[in-house]
């Protein structure tokens, strides 16, 4: 198939693409190479230097192509307001102007990274009153050490749960926001187009070539980026904040299998799958394995907190299994333990 990637010479769409390329796919590689992602240029080996904003006037690039498969978007917690501007241009009106210019030529099929940010909080139990949605938590609480999330009815401690793709929507970040809205305009041109959409709810991704410590980089990369630098892990709240870790060859395939899948998918729908790696794994283990394999400095619990934070959000892997086929092939503790010594990019 002739896929066009746009993101890929990023860090998940250079995994991407060689993994589909392995497959024996035609890739056509797109990236605008922002100097926001890349601090020093990456290997742009054939790469067409494109900014999908523009992607009205991109001439013939999209004809003939079967799939596009849409990586390309501003990642990570906004570290200002200001940042504000640069998700919904990048990722908003990016997606918006690569489906219009999708549907000029005929190109029907879309594989988006998307994110369980669109979730906001996980899934939560109590005891006495089975699911219930938290409300954020307060910064009193927070202020006060008190970092879990509590039933709203009886105030008991919740427990977390595997989040489904059925979950409620609750973006609590600008980021965030710009992903659910992404979803929401790939489920809008599949309707409209009568063309066919996947969306790929990636969970917290790592792997050799993260970007090195940059505010917009996740926890792995932070972690390993201090190791490196000989400083201890800093774990904030209580360091028990549960995550899915999946590694980004299993992004990869999960690409792989949604690039295969979307073509035979339901015209005029938007399907969204979790891609995770089915075992949730603590914020402080994270640190601890990270610092054992480098053999550094133990992690530091600083009981700081951020606001945008959410506690627990971990995932259901169930259905990617029985839809797309796809079920992660590292698990946690291995890919934590090669991470620690594995190069990370500028
Ligand atoms: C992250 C990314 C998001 C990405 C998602 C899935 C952010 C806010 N979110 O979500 O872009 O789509 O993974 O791949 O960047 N922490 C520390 N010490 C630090 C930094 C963070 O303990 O130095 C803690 C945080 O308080 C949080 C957890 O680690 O509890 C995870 O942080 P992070 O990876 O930044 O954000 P996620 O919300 O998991």
């Amino acid at each position: 198939m002739r896929v066009l990637l746009t993101g890929a010479a990023g860090f998940i769409g250079t995994a991407v693409r060689r993994t589909l390329e392995t497959d024996g796919h035609d890739v056509v590689p797109v990236d605008a190479l922002l100097p926001q992602a890349h601090r020093t240029p990456p290997d742009v080996e054939g790469v067409h230097r494109l900014d999908v904003r523009d992607a009205g006037e991109w001439g013939d690039l999209l004809d003939g192509v079967d799939v596009v498969c849409h990586q390309a978007a501003l990642v990570g917690a906004g570290v200002t307001v200001a940042d504000l501007p640069e998700y919904a241009a990048h990722n908003d009106l990016g997606t918006a102007a690569l489906l219009a210019a999708m549907s000029a030529h005929d190109v029907g099929n879309l594989v988006l990274a998307s994110s369980m940010v669109v979730y906001g909080e996980g899934r939560y139990a109590c005891p006495e009153h089975a699911t219930v949605a938290p409300v954020p938590r307060s910064v009193a609480a927070l202020d006060a050490g008190d970092f879990d999330n509590h039933c709203p009815a009886c105030d008991r401690v919740l427990a977390w749960e595997l989040v489904e793709e059925s979950a409620r929507l609750d973006p609590r970040s600008s980021y965030a926001a710009s992903k659910v809205a992404q979803e929401h305009y790939a489920s809008a041109w599949a309707r409209q187009a009568g063309a066919s959409a996947v969306a790929l709810r990636y969970h917290n991704v790592y792997g050799p070539g993260m970007p090195r410590d940059t505010p917009y980089s996740g926890v792995a990369a932070i972690f390993r980026s201090s190791l490196a630098r000989g400083e201890a892990p800093r774990v904030f709240e209580d360091g028990g904040q549960m995550r899915d870790f999946v590694h980004v060859d299993d992004v990869a395939r999960a690409n792989l299998a949604a690039v295969r899948a979307v073509g035979a998918r339901e015209v005029g729908e938007l399907s969204a799958y979790n891609v995770c790696s089915g075992s949730p794994v603590s914020i402080l283990d994270v640190a601890r394995i990270l610092a054992r394999q480098a053999g550094g400095a133990e992690p530091v619990v600083t009981g700081q907190y951020r606001s945008g934070d959410v506690r627990h959000v971990v995932a259901s892997p169930a259905l990617s299994a029985r839809e797309l086929g796809f079920a992660a092939q590292i698990s946690p503790y291995e890919g934590l333990a090669g991470f620690a010594s594995a190069p990370l990019r500028d």
